[in-house]
C-alpha cells in the first residue's frame, strides 16, 4: 500500500475515555499533517461520529488555544454499535463517502481495536491507512512507555493526596484514597510513592478484603505509637481492586477499634477528577511527539501502527520500527500492540512481571 500523499484526507478522531494531552495530539496531528500538504479533517464523538459522517474541518488557532485544555475538542465516545457488523458498514460507508485516504486515532486500548477493525476499509487509493497514538490515564496500554494523560493525571492524585494529608496530619487519621486506573494499578502505584503513601493497594498484587485490612492495621499501629510519631497513614486504592472503599474503611475500624479507639479513617474517592484538568507540560510535548510520529509514518508508507515513546534502543516488540524522524519514538504493529497489551493486563508480558515485582518490593519500603 502506498504513502499517504499531499492532497489525501486525513481524519483525526479521539475515542474512549479522554486523557489530557488529547488536544495538544490533535494540533500536532493537524500542524503536521497539514505541513505535509494532507487535507486534515476531523470526526466529531469519536466512532459514534464516524458512524453519523460527522466529519469536520479544523481550525488551527482553535486548536492552539484547546492544546493547553483538558478533554478533547472534538468530542469522545465509547460506542457499542461501531464494533457490530452493521456499525462497520456505516463507518466504512461513511469513509468512502468522505474521501477520506487515512485515520489517526487517539486512545486507548478499546479505540486502536476499532482502528485496527478498518485498516481495510476500502478507499478511493486502496485500503484505509490507519495509525494510533496511545492516550490513556490508565497507562494500561503496551508498546509505550507512557500514554498521553498519565503525567496529568498522576500530578492530579499526588495534588490531592498533598492536601488531603494536610488535613489527615491535622487529626492523626487514616485516609483511604482512591484512584481509577481500570484494571491497572500503575496510576495509584506511581502517585503513591510521588505522594509519599504508606500503602498502596494495587489489583496486581491481588490481595483478599482480609489481607489488606491486615496490612493496613499494621501499618497504622506501627504509625501511631509514640517512637515512630507518624501523624497519618495515606493508602492509595486503585479503583481495580475490587474492594469497595467504604466496606474497607469498615473493616479497618473495627480492627483498630481497641487498640487505635481515638484513630479515625475516612474515604475519598476521586473519580473522574483524575481525568480531567490542565495537561502538563510533559502530556503535551508527549502528545506531540507521538502525534508527529504517527502521521510522519503515514507519509513514509507505514501504516497499522502505533506511535509509541520508549528510550532510545529499547524495541518493545520484534516487529517494531524506529521512527526515523525521533529517537525517542517507535512504530508497532497494531496486530502486535493490541496483543502485547492482552498479555500485559493478564500478567504475562515481561513489563507486568515486572511491575508485579516492583510493586511488592515497594510495599515494605514504604510502609516504614
Ligand atoms: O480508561 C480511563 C478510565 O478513566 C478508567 O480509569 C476508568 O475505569 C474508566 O475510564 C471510567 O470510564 P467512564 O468515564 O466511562 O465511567
Amino acid at each position: 500500500m502506498s504513502a499517504l500523499l499531499p492532497g489525501d484526507r486525513l481524519a483525526l478522531l479521539t475515542s474512549g475515555g479522554d486523557a489530557p494531552g488529547m488536544n495538544a495530539a490533535l494540533r500536532a496531528a493537524a500542524k503536521v499533517g497539514g505541513a505535509m500538504g494532507f487535507d486534515v479533517v476531523g470526526v466529531e464523538d469519536g466512532y459514534v461520529g464516524l458512524m453519523e459522517g460527522r466529519v469536520r474541518s479544523l481550525d488551527l488557532r482553535t486548536l492552539d488555544e484547546a492544546s493547553r485544555r483538558g478533554g478533547t475538542l472534538l468530542g469522545s465516545a465509547r460506542s457499542k454499535v461501531f464494533p457490530t457488523a452493521e456499525g462497520q458498514a456505516r463507518a466504512r460507508e461513511v469513509i468512502v463517502r468522505e474521501n477520506l485516504a487515512g485515520l489517526v486515532v487517539i486512545g486507548g486500548n478499546g479505540s486502536l481495536a476499532g482502528a485496527r477493525s478498518l485498516r481495510d476499509a476500502p478507499t478511493a487509493r486502496g485500503t484505509l491507512r490507519v495509525a494510533g497514538i496511545p492516550a490513556s490515564i490508565d497507562n494500561d496500554l503496551a508498546c509505550t512507555t507512557m500514554a498521553i494523560g498519565v503525567d496529568t493525571a498522576m500530578n492530579t492524585i499526588v495534588e490531592a493526596c498533598d492536601r488531603i494529608a494536610d488535613t489527615a496530619s491535622a487529626h492523626r487519621r487514616t485516609f483511604v484514597v482512591e484512584v481509577m486506573g481500570r484494571d491497572c494499578g500503575y496510576l495509584a502505584m506511581t502517585s503513591g510513592v510521588a505522594a509519599g503513601a504508606d500503602a498502596v493497594l494495587v489489583p496486581e498484587i491481588g490481595k483478599s478484603e482480609e489481607a489488606v485490612i491486615e496490612q493496613v492495621v499494621g501499618i497504622m499501629v506501627n504509625a501511631y505509637q509514640r517512637f515512630n510519631a507518624k501523624r497519618r497513614v495515606l493508602v492509595i486504592k486503585a479503583e481495580g481492586v475490587k474492594i469497595d472503599s467504604n466496606a474497607l474503611k469498615e473493616g479497618i475500624e473495627r480492627a483498630v477499634a481497641t487498640q487505635l479507639p481515638d484513630v479515625d479513617t475516612r474515604v475519598t474517592v476521586l473519580g473522574h477528577v483524575v481525568r480531567g484538568g490542565t495537561p502538563s507540560a510533559f502530556d503535551r510535548l508527549l502528545a506531540a511527539r507521538l502525534a508527529h510520529g504517527a502521521v510522519r509514518a503515514l507519509a513514509d508508507g507505514l501504516h497499522d501502527v502505533m506511535a509509541g515513546w520508549i528510550g532510545p534502543g529499547a524495541m518493545p516488540n520484534a516487529h517494531t520500527t524506529l521512527s526515523a524522524h525521533d529517537p525517542y519514538i517507535v512504530l508497532t504493529p497494531l496486530d502486535a500492540v493490541l496483543r502485547e497489551t492482552q498479555r500485559l493486563m493478564n500478567g504475562e508480558s515481561e513489563v507486568a512481571q515486572w511491575r508485579r515485582r516492583i510493586f511488592s518490593e515497594i510495599e515494605p519500603i514504604l510502609a516504614r
